[in-house]
């Protein structure tokens, strides 16, 4: 039996990928190993979001050859740079691959490797087709820890941020039916899961046959046993108000929205084909929380695109300080081939000016986050166990609040999956400690 290693780089998405690579692998007689280094195939599940993630793969490859001693391993690449970068992949002689796959060509891995082991690599072993109709909805994909689980719900992306690679490497927005998603959470409650988290790349621009994402909130929220309902990522375009209204009201759906900004500045934001302006996302924040006002919001922001000045930086450090994040992913502009910014919009901000500003952003950041946390001392939350223990000690137990916030209680006659309350009690930026006052039935 042959043993395959994956390793996956990028967003939840791929991760969720690899495990269905896994099973598909799985079925056609590969075993899956842990251990690179006693893999016969190793697979790379790759990003090319910013350049520093393509860097690394490239590195990874070579180093995987190397420590191999150029041995009989072979090397596939999948994910987001087999399909952007599929050209450099292919033609760079240096380069020890194997073979490369596209998202939404997973179930075609068998065949492909069969067709390496049989041709060698003389002949190109490539399949990067994006698919308008692929979902993977007949392949389950295998679960992690046992509390939550993973659901692409949709996949691809319309909205071509100018600066953005993922519809290029993903390909068109297409959705699953919503009893074929319902059907597969019933499966997961049966397993055991007491949380699913909905993925998509544009997961609120979910549409099928007329039934929108605000749908498949409640009708998943229906399934007995799971107790919690988590989605990422949406875009602030995509949150009409019966939404907002299900997200706010549906006790099961946690009260969390990633809302990614981008830029505070209206030029900015034009030239981005964010198709919001500063006033509206504003208004829509300020929306979210008239219906909700302990919804925990975060975001994604840039700096540094191309001719942002410092006065329009300062509009995206206005809107953080209105509305307090809290957290934030914060990058630097990295310029991406085939994207619109690219061909119409030199990279011109100085790496030390982006520098400046992120530093910036990331200050602000954490005294946000830390002052929100504080925030919730003295509080009673409903908290979801899901790991038995931190990186730091095994006397202490990890779970999350409904927000999403890490949350850490001293160990206890506690298991993973179950619900306790906790009194808050300790805070820093990143994590809330407690203790548990209950263990709730559920
Ligand atoms: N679909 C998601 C984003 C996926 S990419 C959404 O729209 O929210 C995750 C984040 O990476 C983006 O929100 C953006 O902040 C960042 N990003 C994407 N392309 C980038 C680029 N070229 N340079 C820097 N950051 C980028
Ligand atoms: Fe990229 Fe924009 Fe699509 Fe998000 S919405 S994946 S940032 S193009
Ligand atoms: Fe990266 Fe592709 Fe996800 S580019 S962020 S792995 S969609």
């Amino acid at each position: 039996m042959k043993k395959v290693y994956i390793e996956t780089y990028g967003c939840q998405m791929n991760v969720y990928d690899s495990e269905i690579v896994k099973s598909v692998l799985g079925k056609s007689g590969y075993e899956i190993t842990d251990s690179e280094t006693e893999a016969d195939i190793v697979l790379l599940n790759t990003c090319s979001v910013r350049e520093n993630a393509n860097r690394k793969v490239y590195n990874r490859i070579h180093n995987i050859k190397h420590r191999q001693n150029g041995s009989e391993v072979m090397i596939g690449v999948l994910g987001c740079m087999a399909t952007n970068f599929r050209k450099q992949l292919l033609e760079n002689p240096r380069l020890p691959i194997d073979f490369i796959a596209g998202p939404d060509s997973y179930k075609r891995l068998p065949q492909l490797i069969a067709d390496v082991s049989t041709n060698g690599t003389d002949s190109k072993n490539f399949d990067v087709t994006l698919s308008e109709f692929e979902t993977y909805s007949d392949v389950y994909p295998t679960q992690g820890s046992g509390v939550n689980a993973w659901i692409a719900v949709m996949r691809g992306c319309d909205n071509f941020c100018t600066f953005c690679v993922v519809p290029y490497t993903r390909g068109r927005e297409r959705s699953r039916a919503p009893e074929n998603v319902v059907d597969e959470v019933k499966r997961l409650a049966e397993q055991g899961f007491r949380q699913v988290t909905l993925l998509g790349q544009n997961v609120n621009s979910y549409r099928y046959e007329g039934k929108d994402f605000a749908y498949l909130l409640e009708k998943i929220s229906e399934v007995p046993g799971i107790e919690r309902i988590r989605f990422t990522s949406p875009h602030p375009k995509d949150f009409p108000r019966n939404l907002l209204r299900v997200i706010a009201e549906n006790p099961k759906v946690c009260k969390q929205i990633h809302l990614p900004l981008q830029a505070g500045n209206d030029r900015i934001l034009e030239m981005m084909n964010r198709t919001y302006s500063q006033k509206e996302y504003l208004e829509l924040v300020d929306e979210i929380r008239r219906l909700c006002p302990r919804m925990v919001l975060t975001t994604d922001i840039i700096v540094g695109f191309p001719t942002e000045t410092e006065e329009e930086f300062e509009d995206t450090v206005k809107v953080m300080e209105q509305v307090e994040y809290d957290s934030a992913f914060i990058f630097k502009y990295s310029e991406r081939p085939h994207t619109v910014a690219q061909r119409k919009f030199p990279d011109d901000v100085p790496e030390a000016v982006k520098t400046e500003r992120i530093v910036r952003l990331n200050e602000i950041q954490k005294k946000h986050s830390y002052q929100k946390n504080l925030a919730h001392i003295g509080e009673i939350q409903e908290v979801l166990l899901e790991e038995e223990s931190t990186k730091k000690s095994p006397d202490e137990f990890q779970g999350r609040n409904d927000g999403n916030k890490i949350v850490i209680v001293p160990r206890g006659e506690y298991h993973k999956g179950q619900f306790v309350q906790v009194r808050i009690t300790g805070a820093t930026p990143h994590v809330l400690r407690g203790e548990v006052v209950e263990v709730l039935g559920k």
